[in-house]
């Protein structure tokens, strides 16, 4: 579908009176209102949308970010987007983006800056994968819609972003002349080129979920997208998001992501942000392309105000839909204090913040965090039962990521010394306290009476032998704890832990036999000592939030039994991955910055099974202190038939409804074969028949579920696939096709360990 189109919101299904609400609203707007509602001011918060008091608006404060509301006191540090997704866990997905929502909602925010779905997580470099979920579609899809609908369900807007492509730091934004106006650039902004399948089939399925799940706003990504900015690229945001996913929210673009006026609004823009005043390049500093310049717009016929009327009803159907004018908290004052994007000084218009200042919102979250990050640890090797701990009397920490953190509350990449719990950027939050392995190993080794004994300087370990820092004798489990950064602005330059942490775990492992290795990472890190005999138990941790410490010492004593599971592909090598970052030219033409999606659907693991490379820990592993095992699995189909082409039913939130319905259900048996209690996650695999077009991957997750077991005990569980499931995007028809043929399904712990298989033809009448 080429389309320039405008798409109006329509008020769909649940949304119908609050947008008969956003209607009566707008009609009472004048025209430079109109312009305040559609653009953002430097204020309190990151963003902000002024009052309008003569109708009782207050206006919009617009919080980050992914893992807790970033600027603000004495509000909670959650675990990030690839920790959850490591629990696979629906119920904890839910309930952690529920108790994010009820932060924004007590502080005063809006609207959440979350949850990301883009990056996906293209390229294992990428910086800011770990504010997203899952290097899978299907994963981050489901991952998407739970916290949205928790964000939501506890009356703060939810903002997919950033929509899309976004799946590198590097030249993310253009190169502007420093010397020049903010429209003097020297290179553009990086072009993801993506064909049309790949984007259906990987990047754009998991908004397609965020869209179902009614989140209120979406964020358009900076980069350009086949040539035009996301920001304005209207098949993008027209095309793909309003019409055919048939989203009624407004679309708001990343903080400095507009390029244009009038294209931009005709793409589909609904707001800019940060927006300032217009017109644009005539007030340095505070310029927009939007503010005077929409009223202008208007007033001499070049955009058509039931266009800009469009966008601020976008804005107000959830706004009324969640309640939002009733009884919303003021905005903190405190925000305001901490705001160092906007702060006090340049603000030009005038907030009345008279809230209560400060006020603690973490209720009782300090609980769900703990648990959260317990169980979304992956326990990747455990030998010789080094783990759970028993009792050991003798034990010896290692690592500079084991420690206090000396120098400060939000994490900079050049901390060296202290726990690493969450990344850095506009996706980070502000500790209020952070529990270290440290602190939390010593309290619990007091039970056991233990020696602990501590070395924190990486440098110290790599470089003496350990055996002259311990005493008296070798510790009973030596624990290396290493770290490995990641941040918004800048992509990764290397896979492996930081601060020579495989020195670190070698220097250890020469003299410990009982060598257990926890890391505190982004995400994919390549493990070369994976395989070394002495070390005996390997814990992948990712960025935890606040209560790191707790979580790790639930998980080595086995008061939580590890139930996580990888989110993505753990090689043998970093050469081993595919799709690279774009991250240097050698050209400077000002449109050359251009990273060819060529790969196709062939990323993490679609790429190593298709190119059969054998990987040190598969998507979906992760090991338990019990076992299980499948069996009995039988696939019904329940659509009486299952023509390929779908119905085309009227388009709701999420797209045609007939792609959601469920066709077949699934079900196998799980059993705890061993002898403790504990959770696993099989998962189901759907191999496509050979009638599907070329480069199908060999097989693609479309279904999990997280059960929870006594010893011996036995349990069904089902999967339900819908028909978005079992199709494939066909570029010619423009449609989801089921392919005609056999379908093979496998269940399993993990894409490689695969227990049970199914095949299905489906039959249409
Ligand atoms: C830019 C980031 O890309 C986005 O995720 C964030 O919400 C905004 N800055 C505001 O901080």
């Amino acid at each position: 579908m080429l389309t320039y189109d405008t798409a109006n919101a329509t008020g769909t299904g649940e949304w119908k009176e609050a947008y008969a609400k956003a209607q009566e609203f707008v009609a009472k707007l004048t025209i430079d209102e109109k312009a305040d509602m559609v653009t953002g001011q430097p204020g309190p918060c990151v963003g902000n949308i002024v009052a309008i008091p003569r109708l009782g608006f207050p206006g919009l404060c617009l919080q980050d970010g992914p893992l807790a509301i970033r600027v603000a006191d004495y509000a909670s540090v959650f675990a990030a987007g690839v920790t959850v997704a490591s629990t696979w866990d629906r119920d904890l997905l839910y309930e952690r983006g529920y108790a994010m929502g009820q932060e924004f909602k007590a502080k005063g925010a809006h609207v959440a800056l979350s949850p990301v779905a883009g990056p996906l997580g293209r390229s294992a470099y990428a910086g800011r994968n770990w504010e997203g979920f899952a290097a899978d579609p299907y994963l981050t899809g489901v991952a998407m819609e739970k916290t949205i609908r928790g964000h939501q369900d506890a009356g703060v807007q939810a903002t997919p972003k950033h929509f899309i492509g976004n799946e590198q730091e590097t030249q993310r934004n253009p190169t502007y002349n420093p010397n020049g106006t903010l429209t003097d650039v020297i290179q553009e902004a990086l072009s993801s080129n993506i064909d049309d399948r790949t984007m259906h089939e990987l990047y754009l399925w998991p908004f397609a979920n965020a869209v179902r799940a009614q989140a209120a706003s979406f964020m358009c990504a900076y980069q350009r997208l086949n040539g035009s900015y996301a920001c304005e690229n209207s098949k993008a945001l027209n095309g793909l998001l309003k019409e055919e996913l048939g989203f009624q929210g407004y679309v708001m673009s990343d903080w400095g992501g507009t390029h244009s006026g009038v294209s931009s609004i005709e793409g589909g823009l609904d707001m800019n942000m940060p927006g300032g005043l217009g017109a644009y390049g005539k007030t340095p500093g505070v310029g927009s392309f939007f503010g005077k310049n929409v009223t202008y717009a208007v007033n001499n016929g070049t955009v058509d105000e039931s266009r800009v009327d469009d966008m601020i009803i976008r804005i107000m159907t959830p706004y009324y839909w969640l309640g939002q004018d009733e009884d919303y908290p003021e905005v903190d004052p405190s925000s305001a204090d901490l705001n160092t994007f906007s702060p006090r000084s340049t603000w030009i218009r005038e907030f009345n913040l008279t809230g209560e200042r400060s006020r603690d919102v973490r209720g009782d979250h300090a609980e769900l965090i703990r648990k959260l990050a317990a169980e979304a640890t992956v326990l990747l090797k455990n030998e010789k039962q080094a783990l759970p701990l028993k009792a050991p009397k003798n034990i010896a920490i290692f690592g500079n990521d084991a420690g206090e953190n000396t120098m400060g509350a939000v994490n900079e990449a050049t901390f060296e010394f202290g726990n690493l719990a969450a990344g850095g950027g506009s996706g980070t939050g502000r500790f209020t306290y952070l529990v270290s392995p440290l602190e939390a190993i010593k309290t619990r080794a007091k039970e056991d009476d233990a020696l602990v004994q501590y070395f924190l300087n990486n440098t110290q370990i790599a470089t003496n032998n350990v055996t002259d820092l311990w005493v008296p004798a070798t510790p009973d489990a030596c624990l290396v704890f290493l770290k490995t950064w990641a941040e918004e602005g800048a992509d990764r330059e290397h896979l492996t832990v930081d601060y020579n942490g495989n020195e670190v775990v070698e220097s250890v492992a020469k003299s410990c036999n009982n060598t257990i290795v926890i890391t505190h990472s982004s995400g994919i890190n390549v493990l070369p000592w994976a395989n070394h005999p002495n070390v005996t138990a390997i814990l992948a941790a990712h960025y935890p939030g606040q209560e790191a410490g707790n979580s790790i010492v639930d998980v080595l004593y086995g008061d939580v039994n590890p139930a996580g599971h990888l989110p993505y592909t753990i090689a043998k090598n970093a050469t081993d991955y595919n799709a690279p970052p774009t991250t240097e030219l050698s050209t400077d033409g000002t449109h050359d910055w251009q990273s060819w999606f060529d790969e196709k659907l062939e990323i993490d693991y679609r790429y190593f099974d298709a190119k059969n490379i054998s990987v040190q820990y598969e998507f979906g592993f992760g090991l338990s202190y019990t076992t299980f095992s499948i069996s009995d699995i039988n696939a019904e189909q329940v659509a009486e038939s299952i023509p390929s082409i779908p119905e085309d039913q009227p388009i709701q939130p999420g797209g045609n409804p007939a792609l959601w319905e469920t066709i077949y259900n699934v079900t196998v048996a799980v059993t705890n074969s061993g002898d403790v209690k504990g959770a696993t996650v099989p998962q189901l695999y759907v191999t496509f028949p050979d009638s599907t077009p070329e480069g199908t991957p060999p097989k693609q997750l479309r279904g999990f579920e997280k059960v929870s077991l006594a010893p011996g005990e036995s349990r069904t569980v089902g999967f339900e696939l819908m028909r978005r499931d079992l199709s494939y995007w066909d570029i010619v028809s423009q449609k989801w096709l089921v392919p005609e043929g056999e379908f093979v399904l496998s269940v399993g712990f993990s894409s490689r360990d695969l227990k049970e298989v199914a095949k299905i033809t489906p039959v249409s009448v």
